[in-house]
């Protein structure tokens, strides 16, 4: 069989990442690793899943547990969603919030939902590298979102037409983003949607990191501010994608999708045609454990990431080589380090774990245009301080070698 002849085009962008082969050794337990951006599963809240768990399989409840379902969501668990999602500033009904299986999920069904081959959509360089695997599959070209300097509506227009579509959407992450850690601040937010207003695209706003602010004020996110602006979330352009990954679980794989009514309704019928619905019985235990714990939880869970991340920001200080570069994040999980110019992040990756022994990310991938060689991706999520303070230490030691 020549599956070559079988395959649809939006194989060809459907790529493995290089740098997987690598990745690979980080199982070998000499390897301090900063590289992958998942949460340390001593914080998951695993008694409250046991009793959550236990619950739905009870008398009464398994039934539904185990049973088909609605492809909107457990209703308890929009309406949880709702309330939530009214405290962030966004005002909203259960017709306004689908499940998902991930927010990961969610960016897949938004591109299936908005981009035809050849359109375009607008993301920052760099961007979550698993947006861009989702969107590739539908084909699209990207444009450059920078919330510091935006071009006009009439340009990001005249270049869409010239590759063969229109500007469907912008993506971004609002705080905290991965992978650079950085947070679009408020006249940023604005700016986006002044920008996707003039153009008549969407905003796609990716709070997978959301909950997770150590200090700084918080900053509405641009869904709040739309709505402030145009008065119900009905008329809004900004559809808004959570996620319990980050605070609760994520293997249990539940997010959500926060937008205008026929937005959700498109999705809806998306869901209904690709899985049906998001397993039952993780979305009532979810559902319980957000109701009992959500917000004790979350606050144990920041105090352990914000020792991580000072303890990291302290020990690049104290080890980096002049030159290097890097971001002083307010929330989530990631560092972002720019490296001398000419120095490569690939390179720099393959020769530490041959000789430090420490694991990063090399930046590259997160680039929609495959800039970006000098920087590296390190995350604190994982690491113990021990190891963050002699991870960062050989870390330098092996670029000031150059
Ligand atoms: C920015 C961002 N968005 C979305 C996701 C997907 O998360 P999940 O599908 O677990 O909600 C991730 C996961 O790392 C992420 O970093």
């Amino acid at each position: 069989m020549r599956w070559e002849d079988v395959l649809a085009t939006r194989n060809t962008r459907m790529k493995a990442s290089e740098i997987r082969e690598l990745l690979k050794l980080l199982d070998q337990p000499d390897i301090i690793s900063f590289a992958g951006g998942i949460p340390d599963p001593a914080l998951f809240p695993v008694a409250a899943f046991q009793s959550a768990m236990a619950g739905a399989l009870g008398p009464g409840r398994a039934e539904t547990a185990l049973q088909y379902s609605v492809s909107e969501g457990y209703m308890p668990l929009r309406r949880w969603l709702a309330a939530h999602m009214a405290g962030l500033g966004i005002p909203c009904g259960v017709d306004n919030i689908l499940i998902t299986s991930g927010s990961q999920q969610a960016l897949d069904y938004l591109g299936k939902l908005m981009i035809s081959p050849g359109d375009t959509v607008l993301v920052n360089w760099p961007t979550y590298m698993g947006a861009l695997g989702a969107f590739n599959a539908y084909e699209p070209t990207y444009d450059r979102l920078d919330p510091r300097e935006n071009r006009g509506a009439a340009e990001y227009r005249a270049k869409a037409a010239e590759a063969g579509g229109a500007v469907k959407f912008a993506y971004l992450s609002t705080d905290f983003a991965n992978p650079t850690g950085e947070t679009v601040d408020r006249p940023g937010r604005e700016r986006v949607l002044d920008l996707m207003d003039a153009i008549g695209g969407a905003v796609v706003e990716d709070a997978a990191y959301q909950a997770l602010r150590y200090d700084g004020e918080a900053i509405p996110p641009i869904l709040a501010l739309e709505i402030a602006r145009k008065g119900s979330i009905e008329d809004c352009r900004t559809i808004y994608c959570g996620s319990f990954s980050k605070t609760l679980a994520p293997g249990l794989r539940v997010g959500w999708v926060c937008a205008a009514s026929p937005v959700i309704g498109r999705l809806v019928l998306m869901k209904q045609a690709a899985d049906l619905h998001s397993s039952t019985l993780n979305q009532m235990a979810v559902a319980e454990v957000a109701e009992n714990i959500f917000d004790a939880h979350v606050a144990g869970v920041r105090a352990v990431y914000k020792a991580r991340r000072d303890h990291m920001l302290a020990a690049l200080s104290r080890h980096m080589p002049k030159g290097v570069e890097w971001t002083r994040p307010e929330g989530g999980m990631f560092v972002w380090i720019t490296l001398p110019e000419g120095m490569d992040g690939a390179d720099l990756l393959a020769r530490s774990l041959e000789t430090e022994r420490v694991a990063f990310v090399p930046g590259r991938a997160f680039f929609a245009d495959g800039s970006g060689a000098n920087t590296i991706r390190l995350s604190f999520s994982r690491a113990d301080e021990a190891a963050i303070d002699e991870g960062i230490a050989r870390l330098g030691r092996l670029i000031a070698a150059g």
